[in-house]
């Protein structure tokens, strides 16, 4: 599995950098390259030369190294591997991380990499245990980050606890099982999200309160299973996913020709918060309060997207999944929308002020298809979109 891999190694400062080299040597036996970066607090741990020579590749240290610039950048150094792995994973670097800072070679690698990336987390209990570090933790893993360990045990300080660092031959497992074919492997998948800004004039527009956040969660979980995502996209709150191919869309109308250039697609889920009408008579200059009354404005209905892929009759996706967001009768609303709309399944979630569903973190939803209703315990949202693409990589893999 790991024969011709490469693998960008970044080590940081913690006394389970001494790990690090063995992981070099085992990763080397398994077929692996392995090209490591060292940071100033590891290099007070393992030495340059250790690492080097296990690795029997050049070692990367300085951010602003000349001779390195001109071999290679450090952006196309982020892009060269087949997974970063970073071990130990100091509290300080899980905090960069979270924080996108990129304040040295191994923090800027990891904000500008297109790749995935797994940490081996490696510090004193309180530190792990404390609310920052939690907090850091949950943001990394809603960014995809993959963890492996720790472990609990004695550590190095003299405390008991979780904070040690996984075992070589489990990282060695996490590596092999992030490496492999995702059984989504060579499918197509199309990801509505966000949500649509309609023009008035060309300063004012109507939209609503969706975040893109589990948009964007769906299309990271369909990619960790291997799928080639296309992500169309309302003007969202976060960061479309770095390696989706993301088209940027405003309006309703901008958003269904996207989908429709997208085709073909194995699967198609429509995340999007799609405003319903769009201003017919929208100012091309905006629109000034001149004495004259309030502006009269007129409404026509936007197309459906979900219900024009779900009705075509070519080309279709073998699975159409839409969302449907409710305050009243979750399930009877959902289950109705599912027929007219035509799609395959619905994953229906209540969007009541009161839930905090729609811009929050978390999600409690229902999905309805062919068998009936499933409801799923409330959860992140990021877990909700890892679960929801298993199902999903089961009905078409
Ligand atoms: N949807 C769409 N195009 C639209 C409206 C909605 O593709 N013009 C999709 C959404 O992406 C979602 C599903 O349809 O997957 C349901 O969206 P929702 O807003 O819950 O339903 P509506 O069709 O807008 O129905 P209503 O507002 O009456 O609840």
């Amino acid at each position: 599995m790991l024969a011709d891999k490469h693998i960008l190694l970044i080590v940081g400062g913690g006394i389970a950098a001494f790990k690090s080299l063995d992981l070099v040597r085992r990763l080397r036996d398994r077929g692996a390259r392995v090209t490591p970066v060292l940071t100033s607090a590891g290099a007070q741990f393992v030495t340059p030369l250790s690492l080097s020579a296990l690795a029997a590749s050049k070692l990367y240290q300085e951010l602003f190294d000349l001779n390195d610039e001109a071999e290679m950048g450090h952006i196309e150094l982020s892009r060269s591997a087949d997974l970063i792995v970073v071990a130990p994973a100091t509290a300080d670097l899980m905090a960069k991380m979270a924080g996108g800072m990129a304040n040295d070679l191994a923090s800027t690698l990891l904000l500008a990499t297109d790749k995935r990336v797994l940490i081996a987390p490696s510090m004193n209990v309180r530190m792990w245990e404390h609310a920052a570090t939690r907090r850091n933790l949950a943001t990394l893993q809603s960014d995809g980050i993959l963890v492996v360990g720790p472990n609990e045990g004695d550590m190095a300080c003299g405390e008991y606890g979780p904070g040690r660092m996984a075992e070589v031959f489990e990282i060695i497992d996490a590596i092999d099982t992030a490496l492999a074919d995702g059984p989504l492997k060579g499918k197509h998948v199309l990801v509505t999200s966000g949500p649509t800004h309609e023009p008035i004039d060309p300063v004012r527009y109507i939209a609503n309160r969706s975040s893109g956040v589990q948009g964007t969660a769906i299309a990271k979980a369909m990619m960790a299973l291997g799928a080639k995502v296309t992500f169309v996209t309302g003007p969202a709150d976060v960061a479309p996913p770095s390696s989706a191919d993301v088209i940027q869309v405003q309006t309703a109308q901008e958003m269904l020709a996207a989908v429709k250039a997208a085709k073909p697609a194995d699967a198609a889920i429509f995340a999007a918060a799609v405003a319903d009408w769009h201003v017919v008579n929208a100012g091309v200059r905006k629109i000034k309060k001149d004495g004259n009354g309030l502006p009269a404005l007129e409404f026509a209905e936007n197309p459906d997207i979900l219900a024009t892929v779900s009705q075509m009759t070519e080309g279709r996706p073998r699975l159409v999944v839409g969302f449907a967001a409710e305050t009243d009768d979750v399930i009877a609303n959902a289950t109705s929308k599912r027929k007219r709309k035509g799609c395959d399944w619905i994953v229906a979630n209540d969007v009541s002020p009161e839930t905090g569903i729609m811009g929050g973190s978390e999600n409690a939803v229902t999905l309805i298809s062919d068998a009936g209703a499933e409801a799923w315990p409330r959860m992140g949202k990021m877990a909700v979109a890892t679960q929801l693409a298993k199902r999903i990589a089961e009905a078409i893999a």
